[in-house]
C-alpha cells in the first residue's frame, strides 16, 4: 500500500558536521518543538560540539532538569551533561520582554532609551504584540551568533520557536514587526506633527477622539510620545531583521521542520518547506514525532474485527474480542498515520526525513532528552 519513502534524515551527520551553525526548530503548536530541540541540542553537546539552546516555554519540569527556570535571558550550564567527547551545553529561555528592551538600550540613546521603556504603550507592545515573540527569538539567535563569532563560546546555535498556530509566524515577524512599526496606524498618530493634511487630521481626530475614550488622554499622549521616540528607531529595526534573515539563509543554517502525525500538522509542514525553499532557506528535514509504535504482527484491522465478531457470537463478553477490537483501532491509527506521511511524500519527495516514536510518558528530564536523540538518530 505504501507508495514512496523519504529518504532518512541522518541526524548525527547533521549534528556532526561542524559547518552546521544553527539548527532551527520550527512547527505549529505542540508538536515537540521543544522537546527536539533540546534532544537536539543535547546529543550534538554529548557527542563534542559546544552548543547553546535557545528554548521558548519550555514545560516546568523539563526547565527545571535543564536548570533554565531564571528567567535572566542568559545562557546557563546544563548540568549532568557528558562531557566525555569535548562538548558543552548551555542553555537558556527566551525572556521577550528583555530581549526588546536591550535592543531598545543598544539602538538609542540613555536618555531616549528610558523615555521608551517607561512608556505604558512599550511596556503593552513589547510583551503583547503578535508576532513580538517570534521577532525577539531571532533577535536573541542574532546575539548569541555574534557572540559565538566574537569568543568562540560555541559552534552550535539550536533554536526553538514560538507555540504560535502556524510555523510560518517566525519567518513573517520581522515583516510584521516593522510593518506594525510603520504602518498606518503609527502615521496617523504621527500625523499632526507633521503639518496641517486636513483628510489625515481629520481621520486622526476620529482614531484619538475613539482611543481617548478607550484609554483616557494621558495614556494617548504616551502613544505619541512613545513612537515619536520609536521612529528614530524604525530604520534599526529594519535593518536587524534584514541581517538576521540573512543568517537565516546562510549556509551554516539547517531548518528542521517538525510535524505530529496528524493532517492539520503535517499541512502546515508541507506549507513551511514550500516557503523555506521560496526564501532560499537551508532545509535539513522533517521530524515527525509522536508516531504510534508498530503493531508487532500482521493480523489486519479487518481480520481482527472478524475475529472479534466470531467470539462475540458465542460469547458476548469476550475478553479476547475485547483485545482483538483494541487492536484493529492501532491498526487503523497506524494505516491513517501511514496514509498522512505517503501523502507528504507524494508532494515533498526530497525531503529527508525522521521519525520519533510517541514516548510512553512525557519527555521531560534529560535521560528522556538522550532517548529522543538516539531515536532520532537510529531511524530503521
Ligand atoms: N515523542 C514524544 N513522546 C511523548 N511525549 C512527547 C514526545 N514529544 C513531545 N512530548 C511531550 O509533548 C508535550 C509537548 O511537547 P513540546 O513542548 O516539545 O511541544 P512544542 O511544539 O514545543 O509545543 P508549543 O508549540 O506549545 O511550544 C510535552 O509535554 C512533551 O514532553
Ligand atoms: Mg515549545
Amino acid at each position: 500500500m505504501s507508495t514512496r519513502t523519504a529518504p532518512v534524515l541522518d541526524v548525527d551527520a547533521l549534528l556532526d558536521d561542524r559547518s552546521t551553525e544553527i539548527i532551527v526548530c520550527c512547527g505549529s503548536g505542540g508538536v515537540g518543538k521543544t522537546t527536539t530541540s533540546a534532544a537536539l541540542a543535547l546529543r550534538a553537546a554529548e557527542r563534542g560540539r559546544k552548543v547553546v539552546v535557545l528554548t521558548i516555554d519550555p514545560a516546568r519540569r523539563l526547565a527545571q532538569s535543564m536548570g533554565i527556570e531564571q528567567l535572566d535571558n542568559t545562557p546557563r550550564p546544563v548540568p549532568s551533561v557528558d562531557a566525555a567527547a569535548g562538548g558543552s551545553l548551555d542553555a537558556m529561555m527566551l525572556d521577550m520582554k528583555r530581549t526588546f528592551d536591550e535592543v531598545v538600550e543598544s539602538q538609542a540613546s540613555p536618555e531616549k532609551a528610558k523615555q521608551i521603556l517607561e512608556n505604558p504603550f512599550y511596556v503593552a507592545l513589547s510583551s503583547s504584540f503578535a508576532g513580538t515573540q517570534e521577532y525577539m527569538a531571532m533577535e536573541k539567535l542574532g546575539q548569541l551568533h555574534r557572540q559565538a563569532l566574537a569568543d568562540g563560546s560555541y559552534d552550535l546555535i539550536v533554536v526553538d520557536t514560538p507555540p504560535s498556530r502556524s510555523a510560518l509566524d517566525f519567518l513573517d515577524s520581522p515583516e510584521r514587526l516593522s510593518s506594525f512599526l510603520d504602518g498606518r496606524l503609527i502615521r496617523l498618530l504621527l500625523a499632526p506633527t507633521r503639518g496641517p493634511v486636513r483628510l489625515v487630521s481629520a481621520g486622526f481626530s476620529v482614531i484619538t477622539g475613539a482611543l481617548t475614550k478607550v484609554l483616557g488622554g494621558p495614556m494617548l499622549r504616551d502613544v505619541q510620545t512613545f513612537v515619536a521616540a520609536l521612529d528614530t528607531l524604525f530604520g534599526s529595526f529594519r535593518q536587524r531583521a534584514e541581517q538576521t534573515f540573512a543568517l537565516l539563509q546562510a549556509d551554516g543554517t539547517a531548518f528542521v521542520v517538525v510535524a505530529a502525525p496528524e493532517p492539520d500538522a503535517l499541512r502546515e509542514a508541507a506549507y513551511f518547506v514550500d516557503r523555506l525553499t521560496e526564501d532560499e532557506m537551508p532545509l535539513a528535514g522533517l521530524v515527525v514525532n509522536r508516531v504510534s509504535p508498530s503493531a508487532r504482527t500482521s493480523l489486519s484491522a479487518e481480520e481482527a474485527i472478524s475475529a472479534a465478531d466470531r467470539l462475540r457470537a458465542g460469547d458476548s463478553s469476550s475478553l479476547a474480542a475485547g483485545l482483538l477490537q483494541l487492536h484493529a483501532d492501532r491498526v487503523r491509527i497506524l494505516e491513517r498515520e501511514r496514509h498522512l506521511r505517503d501523502r507528504f511524500v507524494a508532494s515533498h519527495p526530497q525531503v529527508p526525513t525522521a521519525v520519533i516514536p510517541a514516548m510512553p510518558g512525557d519527555v521531560h528530564d534529560l535521560d528522556g532528552l538522550r532517548v529522543i536523540g538516539a531515536r532520532l538518530a537510529q531511524q530503521d
